[in-house]
C-alpha cells in the first residue's frame, strides 16, 4: 500500500440527548461530501462519526424520560443512524463512547497522564454549564452568570477533582499554532483562540467529576468519572484502536487530516485536544475547521425555542440529494448561513430543476426526437462553442478539487454549475432545433448532441460526492446503468469524448420537477402524510407515493377524492404584506355565511396588496390551518404557475355570492 494517498476525516460526535437537527446534519453532510470527493480522487479514506453518550445532561434527560441512560441513548443512536442512512452518509466507522473499545482506552489514557504527572488531584470550585458540559471562569460570565456559549444559566459546583496541567504545554501549543497556518481554519479563528484562551494564560483543566454517575470511572479512583470532553475528544484515536498492540490503523490514518466541527467547539479541539495529544506524544491533526452556524430567520435553532428543523422530515419530503445540495451550496463554508424553506425551494427550482434538470431533459428529448434515442457520433470540424464547452469541462475537475482542498465546498459546487450553465448556453448557441430542419446539417446536429451528452457525463461524475443518488439516475437515462470506471471514474475526466456513440438513451422522469412555493409553504411545519414525528426510532419514511406508484395509478384520482376538497369562491376584503417575508401577503377573505378567514399566500412578487381588494378568487376552504412566518393561514388561494415561476390567481368570469362552492 506504500504511496497510497490517505485521508482521515471526522465529524464531532453528537450528543444523543435528543433527535439531531438540520444544523448537526449540516456538519455531517459537509464531511460526507469531502470524504466522497477524496475517494473519487483516489484517496483511501477513513471517515469517522459517532455519538458522545456520557454526561450529566444525558443522565438527566434519561431520568426525565424514565429510562436507564443506556436504553435512552440506544434508542436515539438508532434514530441517528437512520438519519445518516437517509442522508447517504458514507461513514467508515461510527464510534459510541459507551462502547468498550472506547472507554477502556480512555481509562488507559487517563492512567498514563496520571503516571507521567500531567494529572494531579485537587479541589474544584467553578461555574458549570450542564448542557455544554463546560466549566467557565467568573470573568467569562455576564452579570446574570450565563454560559457564554449557549446563554443558559451556569451552576456553581465545588468538588474534589483531578486536574490536567495545561500550563505545561501552553507555550508549545502557541508556537505550534503560530507556525502551522493550516492548523486552525478559517484563519480568522486562530487569533480568536490565541487571544481568548492562550494569551490570558491557560489554567489547569478539571478532568474528573464526582457529581456525575453516567461517565467513565477513573480506573484507580472509581468515585470519580472522567470529564466528558477528555472522554469525547479521545474518540478520534480510540476509533483507530489507539494503544492496542500493533496500532495498525493509527499508523495508517493518524494524524487526522481534518476535524470538521462547528465553531462552538473550536476551543476544545484547538486548545485541549492538541495538548492531550502532545502529552500522548502523538502528532497533531493537520486541520481543525470550525464552520459557521446554520441559522433560522428567528435566530439560532434550539430545542427549547421549539424551532428546530428535522432533517429526516425534510429529506423524506424533498429527497436526500436536494437537501444535501441545499446545505452544501447555500452556505459559504466558514460563515453563518440561513435555512428557510423558501431558500430550499428556490435552490431546487433554479439550480436543480431549471439548470440541471432542463439540461438533461432537453438534451435527451432531442436525441430521442432527432436520432431515435441513439447517441450520434461527433463528426466534422469543431466550432468555437465546442472548444469552449470542452475546455470548461476539462478544467472543472481540477477547479473543484482546488476548492475542496481549500475547504470551500460551496465554491466547488458553484464551479460545477458553471459547467451546467455553459452547457445550457451551448444549446442556445447551436439551436439544434434549427439544425434539425436542414438535412445538410445532420452531422453538425449529431456533434452538438454528442457534446451535450458528454458534458452531462462530466457533470454526473462530479456531482456524485455531493448528491450521491443522482449519478445513477442520470446513467440510467443515458442508457449506461451502473456506469463503469471508463466513463464515471476520476481518470475518465482527463479526456473528452469517452462516451461510446450508439448507446440508447432514454429520457425518463424529470430529475427535479419544479415545486410550487406557495404549496410548499403550506406544507411547512406539517409532517408529510403518514410520517410520525414521534419519538426517535419510531419515525418512518413519509408515505409520499413513490413515482412508480403514481404511474401505476396513472396519476388519476377518484371523484370521491376530488369531492373531499372544499373549493369556494371568496372575495378579498383586505391585503397586506407579511413583515419580514418578501414573498408573502396576508389576506382577509369573505366566505359568505361562514364569515371571514385569514390566509397567507406567496403572491407578493406578482400583486400589489391594493389591487386585490374586491377581487373574487378560488379558495381551498378545508385545509388544515398553519402558521407561516408566525401568521395564521386558514385555507389556500388557488393560483396557476408557469415555467418561469410566475403566479396568476384563479378567478371566475361572473361575480357570484362569496362562499359559493366550486364543483
Ligand atoms: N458532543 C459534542 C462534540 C464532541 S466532539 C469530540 C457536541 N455535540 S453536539 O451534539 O452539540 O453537536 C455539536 C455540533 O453540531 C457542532 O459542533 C456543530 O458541528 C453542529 N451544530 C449544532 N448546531 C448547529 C447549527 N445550528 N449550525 C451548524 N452546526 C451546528 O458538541
Amino acid at each position: 500500500m506504500a504511496g497510497k494517498k490517505r485521508y482521515y476525516i471526522t465529524t464531532p460526535i453528537y450528543y444523543p440527548s435528543n433527535k439531531l437537527h438540520i444544523g448537526n446534519a449540516y456538519t455531517t453532510v459537509l464531511a460526507d461530501a469531502m470524504a466522497r470527493f477524496k475517494r473519487l480522487t483516489g484517496y483511501e479514506v477513513f471517515f469517522l462519526t459517532g455519538t458522545d453518550e456520557h454526561g450529566q445532561k444525558i443522565e438527566r434527560e434519561a431520568a426525565a424520560a424514565g429510562k436507564k441512560p443506556q436504553v435512552f441513548v440506544d434508542e436515539i443512536v438508532a434514530w441517528i443512524k437512520e438519519l445518516w442512512r437517509e442522508l447517504d452518509i458514507s461513514y467508515d466507522d461510527f464510534i459510541r463512547t459507551t462502547e468498550r473499545r472506547h472507554y477502556e482506552r480512555v481509562q488507559q489514557i487517563f492512567t498514563r497522564f496520571y503516571k507521567q504527572g500531567d494529572i494531579y488531584k485537587g479541589t474544584y470550585e467553578g461555574w458549570y454549564c450542564i448542557p455544554c458540559e463546560a466549566y467557565w471562569q467568573e470573568r467569562q460570565l455576564d452579570g446574570e452568570r450565563r454560559c457564554p456559549d449557549c446563554g443558559r444559566p451556569v451552576e456553581l459546583i465545588t468538588e474534589e477533582a483531578y486536574f490536567f496541567k495545561m500550563s505545561r504545554y501552553a507555550a508549545r501549543l502557541r508556537q505550534y499554532i503560530e507556525t502551522h497556518p493550516q492548523f486552525i481554519l478559517p484563519a480568522s479563528r486562530k487569533n480568536e483562540m490565541i487571544n481568548n484562551f492562550l494569551e490570558p494564560g491557560l489554567e489547569d483543566l478539571c478532568v474528573s467529576r464526582t457529581t456525575l454517575q453516567w461517565g467513565i470511572p477513573v480506573p484507580f479512583d472509581p468515585d470519580h468519572r472522567i470529564y466528558v470532553w477528555l472522554d469525547a475528544l479521545s474518540n478520534y484515536i480510540t476509533a483507530l484502536d489507539y494503544g492496542e498492540d500493533g496500532g495498525e490503523k493509527m499508523a495508517r490514518f493518524w494524524p487526522a487530516d481534518l476535524h470538521l466541527i462547528g465553531k462552538d467547539i473550536l476551543r476544545f479541539h484547538t486548545i485541549y485536544w492538541p495538548i492531550f495529544l502532545m502529552a500522548l506524544e502523538l502528532e497533531l491533526p493537520r486541520t481543525v475547521f470550525g464552520h459557521g452556524w446554520l441559522l433560522l430567520e428567528e435566530g439560532k435553532m434550539s430545542k427549547s425555542k421549539g424551532n428546530v428543523v428535522d432533517p429526516l422530515l425534510l429529506s423524506s419530503r424533498y429527497g436526500s440529494d436536494a437537501v444535501r445540495y441545499f446545505l452544501l451550496r447555500e452556505i459559504s463554508m466558514g460563515h453563518d448561513g440561513n435555512y428557510s424553506l423558501e431558500a430550499l425551494v428556490k435552490r431546487i427550482n433554479t439550480d436543480l430543476a431549471n439548470d440541471l434538470g432542463n439540461l438533461v431533459s432537453r438534451t435527451l428529448t432531442m436525441v430521442e426526437r432527432y436520432f431515435d434515442g441513439i447517441l450520434p457520433a461527433p463528426a466534422g470540424p469543431a466550432l468555437e462553442s465546442d472548444g469552449a464547452l470542452r475546455e470548461l469541462a476539462l478544467q472543472t475537475p481540477k477547479a473543484m478539487e482546488k476548492c475542496i482542498d481549500e475547504l470551500k465546498i460551496n465554491e466547488a459546487l458553484a464551479a460545477l454549475w458553471k459547467l451546467v450553465r455553459r452547457s445550457n448556453k451551448y444549446i442556445d448557441e447551436n439551436s439544434p432545433w434549427e439544425l434539425a430542419r436542414e438535412p445538410a446539417r445532420q452531422e453538425r446536429l449529431g456533434t452538438v448532441l454528442y457534446n451535450l451528452v458528454e458534458s452531462i457525463r462530466f457533470i454526473a461524475v462530479l456531482v456524485g460526492p455531493f448528491m450521491p443518488r443522482l449519478p445513477e439516475r442520470i446513467w440510467c437515462q443515458l442508457g449506461l446503468k451502473g456506469g463503469s470506471a471508463a466513463i464515471c471514474g476520476w481518470e475518465s475526466l482527463q479526456r473528452w469524448g469517452q462516451l461510446e456513440p450508439g448507446t440508447m438513451v432514454q429520457r425518463k422522469e424529470d430529475l427535479y420537477p419544479r415545486l410550487n412555493l406557495g404549496r410548499e409553504l403550506h406544507r411547512d411545519l406539517l409532517p408529510p402524510e403518514g410520517a410520525k414525528s414521534g419519538s426517535p426510532g419510531e419515525q418512518k419514511k413519509a408515505a409520499v407515493p413513490a413515482p412508480a406508484d403514481k404511474e401505476k395509478q396513472g396519476g388519476l384520482i377518484t371523484i370521491d377524492q376530488f369531492a373531499r376538497m372544499d373549493l369556494r369562491v371568496v372575495t378579498v376584503v383586505a391585503a397586506a404584506p407579511v413583515p419580514g417575508a418578501d414573498k408573502l401577503l396576508q389576506l382577509t377573505v369573505d366566505l359568505g355565511a361562514e364569515g371571514e378567514r385569514q390566509v397567507v399566500a406567496g403572491i407578493a412578487p406578482f400583486y400589489q396588496p391594493g389591487e386585490l381588494t374586491g377581487r373574487q378568487v378560488l379558495y381551498v376552504a378545508n385545509l388544515e390551518p398553519v402558521k407561516l412566518r408566525g401568521v395564521l393561514s386558514q385555507g389556500m388561494l388557488l393560483a396557476a404557475e408557469d415555467e418561469q415561476g410566475k403566479l396568476a390567481l384563479t378567478t371566475i368570469d361572473q361575480p357570484l355570492a362569496p362562499g359559493s362552492p366550486v364543483r
